[in-house]
């Protein structure tokens, strides 16, 4: 295998998604993981000694490949695996939220977390809450890293050694599935890419994708048919409708799906005369059939090589970011980084003489202000839920087109400015001492209904950082055009972190 190069390290890292990792590193995973191949093949089986370290698996969601494929490479390793596997039976059911069962993976002396979750960015924050290294098995709609780094591996090894000038045809569900976004971004990487699909609009590759691919020289070719994709194609990635993450009525979105995928399921015919290698994440769905059981036979099938090539996949990462890993005791003491708050925008307080119609009747409390018209009434239930009872004047100025609210509360704590954030976006929030603007700031929410900072239950303080222009959600990484209003002041502050591991002060 090649020497590895100074830079490249994985040792305590965590890997969350793909696009934190470079073009060199993805290739000497692929090196490491052919040496382990390779010695597969041949009969010997590769078997470091990660000694007793443990890796706590908490999979929030069903798997059988990526958790049993992460067993058996950090067995095979010398390690140990504990964890579980679905929320029944844990105390996932009794109301544990993320931060707490992730300190308690540490606390049965875990020394790497690998989690899947229903929600985007969830595991962003259990890598925040723990100080051993969190692998993303898995976030809602979001990544599945180490299922894109397999995908590559098995183009890797069918490409002979090459992943750049890789022609892919991609299918089934483009829209809600976490595969395909992380392989997309890990293709990305490469010279000379070209992804192909066809698929109706509501399966169809995400807008934020095709652009984020298009500025990464990717050619991305949308064809009617899919038969005008397979027909130009080295690899097909085919995958099952994701009913899980759609919205709306599941009977309907069933009927509406089975009826899409007369046209786009995967045949013996529709594969006949074609050369491309066909793949798959896996699992199909056995009620929908998107790849034909006939298809299994044929020598284009290659996706349970892929699932196999995960095992050589996770060992070479396990081995990377755990070998020379030192033991520290498990102290029970939260990291500071997730007691720091949210991304509060300060604004500049004004003259005093300007503040006069927002708070006058009020000595101490909070002002809500810059509200969406009309949604005052709302607000005001909101903040009675949320402090119980306190008194509240509420109103919408026509003059200009807002609403605000003022309460006597003097603490709003992060779930009631959540809560607010639900009714009415980004509102300005100012904290009045005896009768002057103390504080003021605007408070963002990230938009993705799906990002972990929206579900209250789970107190992630919500976080940006600025990336190529844009400003992206820490946790689910949703990316907003600085055009918007609220996030273009971003721009002119300091205190935005550039990168997404850093911490964001509060109000610097
Ligand atoms: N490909 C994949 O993630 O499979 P599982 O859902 O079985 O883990």
């Amino acid at each position: 295998m090649k020497k590895k190069v100074e830079q490249i390290s994985f040792k305590a890292r965590d890997i969350i998604s793909i696009q934190d990792l470079t073009r060199e590193e993805i290739l000497y995973l692929m090196e490491k993981g052919k040496d382990m191949y390779t010695e597969e093949q041949s009969g010997n089986r590769y078997t470091n000694s990660l000694g007793k370290k443990v890796l706590f698996h908490a999979f929030y969601q069903d798997s059988t490949r990526t958790i049993n494929s992460f067993n058996a490479a950090m067995q095979e390793l010398g390690g140990i695996v504990r964890g579980f596997s679905g929320k029944e039976g844990t105390s996932v059911m009794k109301k544990e939220c993320i931060r707490d069962t992730i300190v308690m993976a540490e606390a049965t002396h875990a020394d790497i977390i690998v989690m899947r979750h229903p929600k985007d960015g969830s595991v962003q924050w259990a890598a925040d809450v723990a100080h051993v290294p969190v692998i993303n098995g898995g976030d809602g709609t979001n990544e599945h890293p180490t299922q894109a780094l397999l995908d590559l591996f098995t183009m890797y090894l069918i490409n002979n050694d090459k992943l750049d000038n890789v022609n892919v045809g991609i299918g089934g569900d483009l829209a809600h599935g976490r595969t395909i976004r992380s392989l997309c971004a890990a293709l990305s990487n490469f010279d000379d890419i070209t992804i192909r699909w066809a698929a109706d609009d509501i399966l169809g590759m995400p807008d934020d994708v095709t652009r984020c691919l298009k500025k990464r020289n990717v050619a991305v070719i949308r064809h009617k048919q899919v038969k005008d994709v397979l027909r130009q194609v080295m690899f097909y990635y085919m995958t099952r409708p994701q009913f899980e993450m759609m919205s709306g009525n599941p009977v309907e979105n069933q009927k509406k799906i089975l009826k899409l995928l007369d046209v786009y399921r995967i045949t013996l015919e529709k594969i006949t005369g074609h050369n491309f290698k066909l793949m798959h994440p896996l699992p199909v769905n056995s009620e929908t059939r998107e790849i034909d059981y006939q298809v299994y036979f044929s020598a284009q099938q290659h996706f349970f090589t892929q699932a196999e090539n995960g095992v050589f996949m996770r060992k070479a990462l396990l081995d990377e970011i755990l070998e020379g890993t030192i033991y520290e005791r498990f102290t029970g003491i939260l990291p500071d980084e997730i007691r720091i708050g949210n991304n509060r925008l300060k604004r500049r307080i004004k003259a005093r003489r300007k503040e006069g119609r927002f708070i006058d009747n009020i000595h101490g409390g909070i002002v809500l202000d810059h509200l969406m018209p009309k949604t005052e009434d709302k607000v005001k239930e909101t903040l009675k839920l949320a402090c119980g009872d306190c008194d509240i004047i509420s109103a919408y100025l026509h003059d200009s087109d807002k609403s605000f609210v003022k309460t006597s509360v003097t603490y709003l704590d992060e779930r009631g400015l959540k809560m607010v954030c639900m009714c009415s976006p980004d509102p300005t929030v100012n904290i009045i001492h005896n009768g002057h603007v103390h504080e003021k700031y605007v408070y963002l929410l990230c938009r993705n209904d799906n990002c972990i900072t929206r579900v209250l239950e789970e107190d992630v303080p919500p976080r940006f950082y600025k990336d190529d222009g844009n400003i992206k959600c820490r946790y689910c990484r949703h990316t907003y055009e600085v055009s918007n209003p609220n996030m273009a002041q971003f721009e002119r502050k300091h205190f935005l972190a550039t990168l997404p591991s850093s911490v964001i002060p509060v109000g610097k």
